[in-house]
């Protein structure tokens, strides 16, 4: 309903409605009008723009019932006309589109045709029932070669013909990479005719956590779930890619993530097992021993792997390996001896380093994430920046390639708008508005250093994403906002221009049943920062009516209409929806407030929090709102390793009797609970006596708000100091890492 109302506004603008923005643009005169059979002749025959115009045909078939004709003669008739110049200026994938009254002409390579087809396909416009194209010139191409998107087949499995719509969705907006995650501690899902356990047991679980990872207890259902892909079927999909110019770049995990691989052969392992494919997430300890037979396996394997893809790379993970099966294994250490080592780092680089030789040796390259930089990176290898942009910073300075592919802004797995309206996701929160603004040159690299970055990719995790229609949910619109991100970049970028372009998009996934997220639409909120009382101001789309109350009781059309910032003086739920014609339009934006004397009082942090997580900087630690569990990046305020000291000016002297610290305790994404918290009081604020501090075994039995009793005192300006966790111990998760202190507000008493 409420997108229907936001589209009128769309037409209204009449614009051209590309995805991603081409290079460069000239409308004309005049337009190409679609008779009742198109005609698309190929020059030559070129056989892989005879088989793209094909593809196209089926395409405008779908989504405006065209019908057409394929001929290598050029007819009188209106007509595409499509050609292969190989040395065109257009670069590799470029293009040469023009639409004139009577033909339709696209030049450049067969990537490029394929490509211009595509601008074509979404040039087409419908008015009642009339088909036509706008005359216009368009010369195009991408900025980055690799332009990525991940899917996660372990965690949960999906089937061939979804695996043939995602290359579909790829190949719609020119992205052309595919990276395929097919094994995991979850499930094997790629069959090995040497090891054929790995998918007679590797790729079957007997239970699977139910609802989040950090709600507990942990329920599990006992249904046995799984499913692989036969060599055939695998030679049917990268087919199917070819086509449509995607290349896969499968990944097999390594040396971690790998108890589906020791559960089907756990002579694999260090201990010898016994392992069972897991039905919970996380990272496990069990993983591949550095014996000699794991290298024999896993170099079968990667034989099968690449006779099956023809790609440059191969992915060989490399993340989130946990050492301490190889710290007590004598046949590690005694590697770490002959090789002369120096630890547990060095040997996971041996360990990469031998398997790179040996996909070398057979004319292909490796690409890991970045974990593979730890302990040396090996001689060739392509690094995949996720934890952030260092890595990938990192290894462009060291002359290595890099997909960049950061948790800030490519974790499609995460929130794209308010968890209350959001299907249960792992975390985080990434909009289409975040994805927009990915740049994948990170800032410390000179222009030498630049061509390095291949481009970017997003990452498509499923533990909290059991099937197709839940990918495309996860995936549109962001994928469009990456897509123009990546080819289009850095030219003509325009969140609002995009927004309306998309509008059009929306309405064809409407029509081929493409489930897509309307969470960029949804009513916005913002609180004033540092200054009491709190103002609540609302945003939504120009023009649509907002109605709102404070009192708990249903919205209707007679409720309050929103005109100007709402005061929030005392504890209440504030509520607020679109309407049009008097009705309810849009989800009801619900949110809690907690007035107490701290509330949009002035907070000043000693250290800043992490970039990545400060989205309403110090004053979200009085807005008045907490912060949602599972955690929710907007909400929080992380701190990498540092200590959060917040100064709170009361603005008068106040009698306190508790004081309140809300921490996140999330050990999977490596948020730590404190090891301390101290309360200090002052008259001035510049000299503080501590009066309460409380150990991290009393934080540990509280587990998320942490009550501080002060007995009444007096004070005018607080400081509290949060102590961070510090160095992540040895058999958790993120072990040797700094811990992450996540906390979202402090209240008073
Ligand atoms: C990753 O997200 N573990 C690469
Ligand atoms: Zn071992």
């Amino acid at each position: 309903m409420i997108l229907s109302v936001f589209l009128s506004f769309g037409q209204k603008n009449n614009i051209l409605a590309l995805i991603p923005q081409p290079k460069t643009f000239i409308q004309k005169n005049g337009s190409f009008k679609i008779k009742a059979t198109l005609q698309i002749f190929t020059e030559n025959g070129q056989p892989q723009n005879t088989k793209s115009a094909k593809l196209f045909l089926d395409q405008v078939n779908l989504g405006y019932g065209i019908k057409g004709n394929v001929n290598n003669k050029e007819s009188q008739h209106s007509a595409i006309l499509l050609k292969t110049n190989p040395d065109s200026n257009y670069r590799a994938e470029g293009y040469h589109l023009t639409v004139e009254k009577k033909k339709i002409t696209i030049e450049g390579s067969p990537q490029g045709v394929f490509y211009g087809l595509q601008t074509l396909a979404q040039l087409v416009q419908q008015n009642q029932k009339k088909l036509s194209v706008p005359c216009c010139e368009i010369i195009d191409y991408p900025e980055f070669s690799w332009r990525g998107m991940h899917l996660d087949v372990s965690r949960h499995f999906f089937p061939l013909s979804f695996i043939k719509k995602y290359i579909d969705y790829l190949s719609m907006y020119k992205m052309n990479t595919f990276h395929w995650h097919l094994t995991d501690d979850q499930g094997w899902r790629i069959e090995i005719k040497k090891y054929p356990k790995l998918t007679q047991t590797g790729a079957w679980r007997n239970y699977t956590l139910n609802g989040h990872y950090s709600t507990m207890p942990q329920q599990f259902d006992s249904t046995r779930y799984g499913g692989f892909y036969t060599q055939e079927e695998i030679r049917e999909v990268v087919d199917y890619a070819q086509k449509r110019f995607v290349t896969i770049v499968p990944e097999i995990e390594m040396p971690g993530h790998a108890l589906a691989a020791l559960s089907a052969y756990p002579e694999l392992s260090c201990s010898g097992g016994h392992f069972e494919v897991i039905g919970n997430w996380g990272v496990f300890e069990d993983v591949f021993c550095t014996k000699e037979e794991t290298f024999t396996f896993l170099q079968d394997v990667l034989s099968e792997v690449m006779d099956l893809f023809p790609g440059k790379y191969i992915h060989i993970g490399g993340d989130e390996c946990p050492k301490e099966r190889w710290k007590k294994c004598p046949v590690c250490q005694q590697r770490i001896k002959d090789e002369g080592l120096k630890d547990e780092n060095k040997l996971q680089s041996y360990f990469i380093a031998r398997i790179e030789k040996f996909v070398n040796s057979k004319s292909r390259s490796i690409i890991g994430w970045d974990e593979i930089l730890e302990g040396g990176l090996a001689p060739n290898a392509t690094v995949m920046s996720w934890r952030g942009t260092e890595g990938g910073l990192a290894a462009a300075k060291l002359k290595h390639n890099v997909v960049m592919a950061p948790g800030s802004h490519c974790y499609f797995d995460y929130y794209q708008g308010n968890p209350k309206f959001e299907p249960l996701a792992i975390g985080g929160f990434i909009p289409v508005e975040k994805v927009y603004q990915f740049d994948p040159i990170p800032a410390g690299l000179n222009p030498e250093e630049n061509k390095y970055i291949l481009g970017g990719q997003a990452n498509v995790w499923t533990e909290y994403i059991p099937d197709g229609k839940q990918v495309e949910y996860m995936i549109f619109p962001r994928m469009c906002a990456l897509s123009e991100a990546l080819w289009t970049y850095p030219q003509n970028r325009d969140f609002e221009s995009f927004k309306k372009r998309l509008l059009s998009h929306l309405k064809l996934y409407d029509h081929l049943n493409i489930n897509y997220s309307k969470a960029m639409f949804a009513l916005k909120f913002q609180v004033s920062k540092g200054k009491a009382p709190l103002t609540v101001t609302l945003a939504g789309e120009p023009g649509i009516e907002i109605r709102y109350n404070t009192d708990g009781s249903e919205l209707t059309g007679k409720t309050i209409l929103y005109s100007s910032p709402i005061s929030i003086s005392k504890t209440c739920l504030l509520q607020a929806g679109n309407f049009s014609g008097g009705k309810l339009c849009s989800p009801v934006l619900s949110q809690q407030f907690y007035v107490n004397p701290a509330t949009g009082k002035n907070v000043t942090l000693t250290y800043p929090p992490h970039e990545n997580y400060n989205v309403g900087g110090a004053a979200t630690l009085t807005d008045g709102i907490l912060g949602r569990i599972p955690w929710y990046g907007g909400e929080w305020l992380g701190f990498n390793g540092k200590n959060c000291e917040a100064i709170l000016d009361l603005e008068k002297t106040t009698k306190i009797s508790k004081v309140i610290v809300d921490v996140l305790n999330a050990e999977s994404s490596w948020i730590y609970l404190p090891k301390s918290i101290e309360v200090f009081i002052s008259p001035d604020g510049v000299n503080f006596t501590s009066v309460k501090k409380i150990s991290e075994k009393e934080i540990v039995e509280m587990q998320r708000k942490m009550i501080l009793e002060t007995d009444g005192l007096q004070t005018r300006y607080l400081k509290i100091v949060v102590e961070n966790n510090g160095k992540i111990p040895d058999g958790k998760p993120g072990a040797g890492y700094d811990a992450w202190l996540f906390v979202d507000e402090i209240l008073v008493e």
